[in-house]
C-alpha cells in the first residue's frame, strides 16, 4: 500500500491530523492498536482551548461540539476557606470549551468514516523503517497477515507507550521526566454539577476538583496516593473525601450518586527532543506528557497537530519543506510554556508528602498573590485558555 501520511494511532492527535488532512487532498492512512470501540471507551479531560475549537472547526466537525459544548469564561480556585475566580473572558477577553475528549475523537472518527478515511483497527507488530531515508515505510500485521505501507512521512501520533518515539536513535534523543508522588481518582457520576464552573481546590488533605461534561454528568477528581486502587474506594470514601476538600457552602449541595466510572492516573511531566526525526514526526502525548491539572494534555496535542498539518499543507501545494524543518523547534516552544503550567498549577494545588512548613507556606502565598494581583491572574488565565499557536 503507499499513501503520503502514514499515521500510528488513532486517538484525538491521528484523527485530528488525517481529518485536517483529509480536508486538503492529502491522503493517509490511520494505523490504530485498539478497537475503536476501545479508543471510545476513554474517559479523559473535557476543557477545549479556543485553538483546539477552531481546529475542530477547519476540519468540519464542530457542529456537536457548539451545540452540546459548554463555553466557560471562569473558573473557580479555593483554599481552606477561602474561595476566588478568575475571570477569563475580562483577563483574556477569551473562554475555554467544556466538552469531553472522549467526544472530540468521537466526532473526528465520525467525520473520518463519512469521508471514507482509511483507518486500520487491531494492528500489531507496527514498525517504522527507513524514517531518516529515501524510502520511509511502516510494517505492521492485521489478522495474522504481515503489511507494508509506503509512504512520503510518518506521523508518530501513538500516545506515550506507542513505538514512534523508540524510533528515534537513543543517541540523538533526550527525555526530560518528572513524576509527582501522588494520583489523581476520578468518577464520573449522573449527577448535576456541583456548581456551574470548575472548582480546582487546594486543601490540608489534598488536592480535588469538580469538573463536568453537561447538566447531568459531573466528574471530580481526588488527590489520593500512588499506591491506592480504584477497589479501596467506595464510592461513599470518595463522596465523604471530596466533600472534605471543597468549601463548605458547595459540600453541603453536593448530589452524590454511583459511579459510571472510576480510576486513576498518576501525574507525570515528560518531554521527549527533538519532535522529528527525517520523515518522522511525533505528535501528542507520544512526545510530551503533561500532569492534568491545567487541562493542557489535549491542547498540546492540538498545536503539534496545527503545526505539522500547516508543515505537510506547505509542502504538498507549495513544494517548500520550511515547515517540515521547523516543526520540532515550533512545536516544542509551545510545549515547554504548557509543561511550565501545568508543572507550576500542580505544585500550587496539590499537597507533597515531603512538604515542608516552609513549602506550604509558599503555596499559600502563591494563592493569595494569584487572588490580589491583577496581573499574575492574567498570566495564568492566558495560560489556561491558550497561549497563540
Ligand atoms: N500501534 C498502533 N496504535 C498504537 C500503538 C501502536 N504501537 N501504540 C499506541 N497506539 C494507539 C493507542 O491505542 C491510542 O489510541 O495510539 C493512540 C494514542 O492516543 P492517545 O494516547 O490518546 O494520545 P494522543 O492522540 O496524542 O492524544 C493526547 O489524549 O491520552 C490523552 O492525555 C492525553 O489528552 C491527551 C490526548
Ligand atoms: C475534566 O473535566 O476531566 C478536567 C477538567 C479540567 C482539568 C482536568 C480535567 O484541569
Amino acid at each position: 500500500m503507499k499513501t503520503k501520511v502514514a499515521i500510528i494511532g488513532g486517538g484525538p492527535s491521528g484523527m485530528l491530523l488525517s481529518q485536517l488532512l483529509h480536508t486538503r487532498g492529502i491522503d493517509s492512512i490511520v494505523l490504530e492498536r485498539k478497537t475503536k470501540d476501545y479508543v471510545l471507551g476513554r474517559i479523559r479531560a473535557g476543557v477545549l482551548e479556543q485553538g483546539l475549537v477552531k481546529l475542530m472547526e477547519e476540519a468540519g466537525c464542530a457542529d456537536r461540539m457548539h451545540a452540546e459544548g459548554f463555553t466557560h469564561d471562569g473558573a473557580l480556585i479555593s483554599y481552606g476557606d477561602e474561595m476566588f475566580r478568575l475571570d477569563f473572558s475580562e483577563l483574556t477577553g477569551n473562554f475555554v470549551m467544556v466538552y469531553g475528549q472522549t467526544e472530540v475523537t468521537r466526532d473526528l472518527y465520525e467525520a473520518r468514516e463519512k469521508t471514507g478515511g482509511a483507518i486500520e483497527f487491531e494492528v500489531n507488530d507496527v514498525a517504522i523503517h527507513d524514517a531518516n531515508g529515501a524510502a520511509p515505510h511502516v510494517t505492521y500485521t492485521t489478522q495474522g497477515k504481515k503489511r507494508r505501507i509506503d509512504c512520503d512521512f510518518i506521523a508518530g501520533c501513538d500516545g506515550f507507550h506507542g513505538v514512534s518515539r523508540q524510533a528515534i536513535p537513543l543517541e540523538v534523543r533526550r527525555e526530560y521526566e518528572k513524576v509527582y508522588p501522588f494520583g489523581w481518582l476520578g468518577i464520573l457520576s449522573e449527577t448535576p454539577p456541583v456548581n456551574n464552573e470548575l472548582i480546582y481546590a487546594n486543601s490540608e488533605r489534598g488536592f480535588a476538583l469538580c469538573s463536568m461534561r453537561n447538566e447531568n454528568l459531573s466528574r471530580y477528581y481526588i488527590q489520593c496516593s500512588l499506591s491506592d486502587s480504584p477497589d479501596d474506594w467506595t464510592d461513599a470514601a470518595f463522596w465523604e473525601e471530596l466533600k472534605r476538600r471543597i468549601p463548605k457552602a458547595q459540600a453541603d449541595t453536593l448530589v452524590t450518586g454511583p459511579a459510571i466510572e472510576k480510576s486513576i492516573a498518576p501525574l507525570r511531566s515528560f518531554v521527549t527532543e527533538p519532535m522529528r526525526w527525517g520523515r518522522l514526526f511525533l505528535c501528542g502525548d507520544a512526545a510530551h506528557i503533561v500532569p492534568p491539572t491545567g487541562a493542557k494534555g489535549l491542547n498540546t496535542a492540538a498545536s503539534d497537530v496545527h503545526y505539522l498539518y500547516n508543515a505537510l499543507r506547505d509542502c504538498y501545494e507549495n513544494g517548500s519543506e520550511a515547515g517540515i524543518d521547523s516543526y520540532s523547534e515550533k512545536a516544542l516552544k509551545r510545549v515547554w510554556k504548557a509543561e511550565r503550567f501545568s508543572w507550576w498549577f500542580s505544585s500550587m494545588m496539590h499537597r507533597f508528602p515531603d512538604q515542608s512548613e516552609f513549602d506550604l507556606k509558599m503555596q499559600i502565598a502563591d494563592l493569595e498573590f494569584l487572588r490580589s494581583n491583577k496581573a499574575a491572574q492574567q498570566a495564568m488565565a492566558e495560560n489556561y485558555v491558550g497561549l497563540p499557536y
